[in-house]
Order: C-alpha cells, then sequence, then structure tokens
C-alpha cells in the first residue's frame, strides 16, 4: 500500500522567474521504495490554510543520479504551485508518496532507439528525466527534443539541455520555439503547426526510423501532434504522452453524461488494500468508487481526481465499472483490468477492487 511520508526538502532554488526545482531528501530506510523510473511522479501533500492539498509532480531528475527532484511551475492562483514557489524552504516538510506512474520505455543498454520528444513549458519535466537517462544508458540510442515557451527566459532546464547536447554531441539534438518572441528563422517561431510539422518531419524526424516518441504538454498540443505524427505513418503504439491537466473531450461528456445516469445505489463495493478487504454499499450522494469508499472512511491514495495523474489506480478484481475519462492508463493496462478508481462507476451490483498492485 502506497502511503506518504514525511520528506524533507533538501535544496529549493528558481530555475526561472517562475519555476522553482525543489529536491528531497530521502531517508536511507526509504531508499528503495524510492527508487523509481525515468517519467514517473511524486504525490505531494500540504496543508494549506486547513485544506488536505495534494498534486503530481514529475521526476526530472535521472534514476542513475540518485536524485529526487521536481520543477513546480507557477500556475496564476494555483494553490500547490504557488505554496511551492512562494512558501517552501530548505529544511521544510512534505509528505510525499513513492514514486509512480507508467509513463516511460524500459531501457536497454544493447537498445539502437532513436527517440523523439516533444514537450511545452514544464511538460519538460519527465521528459528531461528521460532524456538523461536514455543517453547514459544506452550509448547506441539518440535523442531529439522540440520543445516549446513562450520566450527564451521561460525555458526550464536551458542550461542543463545544453550541456547534455555538448556532453552527447551528436547524439542529442534541441529545437527551441518561442511562442511571444520573435527569432530570425521563422520556423521556431510559435506552436506546432501544420507548416511546422511538416518541415520538422520532412527534415528533422525520420519517420520510418523513428522507435519510440513521448509527449507532455498542453491536451491540444499533445493531441494535434499525435495525429500529424501518426497521419504521416508513425504507428500509433509508438506515441506515448502524459497530460498534467485535461478537459472534457466531447466523447468523455457524453459517457459522463451517460455514466450520471447509472444507478449506483445500494452497490456492494469491497476495496483490497493493504492486505486487507474493506466493505461498503455504495449511495447516489457519489458518482464515482474512490469518493464513495473515502466517505465510507478507507483510507485511498489519489491525487488529481481528474483521470491524469493514476495515483488511484486499481485493479477489478470481481464486478464491472466503466471509466468517465482516462488519460493516465495505457490500453495494455485497461485490458489488464486496471482502472481509475475518481473515475470508475459500478456497472454490476457488486465491485471488488485491488490497490494492492
Ligand atoms: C502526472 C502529472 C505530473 C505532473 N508534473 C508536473 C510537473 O513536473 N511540474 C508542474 O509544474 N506541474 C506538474 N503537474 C501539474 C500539477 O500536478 C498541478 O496540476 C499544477 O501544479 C497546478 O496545481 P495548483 O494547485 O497550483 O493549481 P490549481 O489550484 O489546481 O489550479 C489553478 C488553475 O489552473 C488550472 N490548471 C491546473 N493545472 C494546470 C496546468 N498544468 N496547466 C494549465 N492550467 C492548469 C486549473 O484548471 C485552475 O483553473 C503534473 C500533473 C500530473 C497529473
Ligand atoms: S486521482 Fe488522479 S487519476 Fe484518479
Amino acid at each position: 500500500m502506497a502511503t506518504f511520508h514525511k520528506i524533507k526538502v533538501k535544496d529549493i532554488y528558481k530555475e526561472t522567474n517562475d519555476c522553482s526545482v525543489v529536491t528531497f531528501d530521502i531517508p536511507g530506510p526509504l531508499l528503495e521504495e524510492f527508487q523509481f523510473r525515468q517519467g514517473q511522479h511524486l504525490t505531494l501533500k500540504a496543508d494549506i490554510d486547513g485544506e488536505d492539498v495534494r498534486r503530481s509532480y514529475s521526476l526530472c531528475s535521472s534514476p542513475i543520479e540518485s536524485e529526487w527532484k521536481v520543477a513546480v511551475k507557477l500556475l496564476p492562483e494555483g494553490k500547490f504551485s504557488t505554496y511551492i514557489n512562494n512558501s517552501l524552504h530548505t529544511g521544510d516538510t512534505l509528505e510525499i508518496m513513492p514514486p509512480s506512474g507508467t509513463f516511460g520505455v524500459s531501457i536497454d543498454r544493447v537498445n539502437t532507439k532513436n527517440y523523439l520528444f516533444f514537450a511545452a513549458g514544464s511538460g519538460v519535466t519527465p521528459v528531461m528525466s528521460m532524456i538523461k537517462t536514455h543517453l547514459a544508458l544506452e550509448p547506441n540510442s539518440t535523442c531529439k527534443l522540440f520543445y516549446v515557451n513562450r520566450t527564451a527566459k521561460s525555458i526550464i532546464f536551458k542550461e542543463e539541455l545544453e550541456q547534455l547536447r555538448n556532453t552527447y554531441f551528436g547524439r542529442f539534438e534541441i529545437y527551441y520555439f518561442l511562442t511571444k518572441e520573435k527569432r530570425d528563422i521563422d520556423l521556431f517561431n510559435g506552436r506546432f503547426d501544420d507548416e511546422k510539422m511538416k518541415v520538422l518531419t520532412e527534415t528533422f524526424i525520420d519517420i520510418p526510423d523513428t522507435n519510440e516518441v513521448f509527449l507532455c504538454g498542453p491536451e491540444d498540443m499533445v493531441n494535434y501532434v499525435s495525429e500529424y505524427l501518426v497521419n504521416a505513418g508513425l504507428p500509433k503504439e509508438l506515441i506515448h504522452f502524459e497530460l498534467f491537466v485535461s478537459g472534457l473531450s466531447e466523447e468523455d461528456k457524453l459517457r459522463a453524461e451517460r455514466l450520471a445516469q447509472q444507478n449506483v445505489e445500494g452497490v456492494e463495493i469491497t476495496i483490497v488494500d493493504g492486505g486487507k478487504e474493506f466493505h461498503f454499499t455504495m449511495t447516489s450522494d457519489y458518482d464515482n468508487i474512490l469518493d464513495a469508499a473515502l466517505g465510507a472512511g478507507a483510507d485511498l491514495p489519489f491525487a488529481c481526481k481528474g483521470g491524469v495523474c493514476s495515483t488511484c489506480k486499481c485493479q477489478i478484481l470481481d464486478g464491472t465499472v466503466e471509466m468517465k475519462k482516462n488519460y493516465a492508463l495505457e490500453p495494455r493496462e485497461v485490458a489488464q483490468n486496471f482502472v481509475l478508481s475518481c473515475q470508475s462507476v459500478p456497472t454490476s451490483e457488486k465491485v471488488k477492487l485491488n490497490y494492492d498492485v
């Protein structure tokens, strides 16, 4: 069972005007539990003005650095990001859950893969961890990063990326795109669009020779670039993405409306967590299993409650559920009966879910 641990802030510094990088001091006894794979994230919890606030932050360090670092971009009126950027200091304590998430692929020294990364703003964080890891541990693989920011000054990890380019000269290329600053070469001004993607796929990207693509940024960018690459001939299964926040697509809205009609009153739920079973009967006061379980007194992991972070992931052992939306689980996980409990509506009279997975 993943639980929160009190962890000290080892260091915090401003990477740009509105982004703080926080390094955590993981104590010896927790080192094993906090081992991670490139692309995973931490769930952070703090009491902010009397409210229990939880958010996910991708690890931007590589597992080979033995460091646990996140970069938090300040969002206007954002509760957690304002707290981290304006109030957190070295030596303070935060509650943190061990790393989780399935963004990223396995590393193999003998790989000769060509990786592409598309990132925007703070979306560079999981990508940074992957690039460092793939370059260091797969000596025959290459990485190309296409990275969108507002201005040159707002580019997170500019210096570290430049150092990586020097260290791995010939194996790592970076292309910066700025949306609020004009530069001489028009290709590098503005967001990804058909004109840019045409040049990129004809000049910088060799589609048949691309092995994996990772995208992290706003939902419209992620959807647009994925679709363009698939239309340009890249197999869909080579594209991996992570969203930090998601809206509701038309399809999601229709599904949510349909599931709102589902009668959940009286459904018997069994939760397996920490090797123990917890039983309760669902009422129509709740529209998802996670909230109903929390309301019944269960202590279950969650963060975004929006179908993007996968902290509430569990596996169906018995019965059936339908998810309102899912932007966190890969198709292979869904095929193995994994669900996001914050999005799950029971569609059978009994449901048994296992959180010990
Ligand atoms: C798997 C995962 C990894 C993440 N990794 C990082 C990371 O490495 N660095 C990082 O800075 N953030 C990351 N996030 C986003 C982070 O969890 C928070 O959502 C973000 O910091 C905003 O929280 P807040 O409490 O400050 O804002 P809130 O108080 O929750 O929201 C303030 C307003 O901003 C909107 N909003 C919330 N999140 C975003 C967003 N990302 N972009 C645009 N608008 C938004 C909300 O709709 C709301 O209107 C990640 C999210 C997930 C799910
Ligand atoms: S709590 Fe984030 S996906 Fe359910």
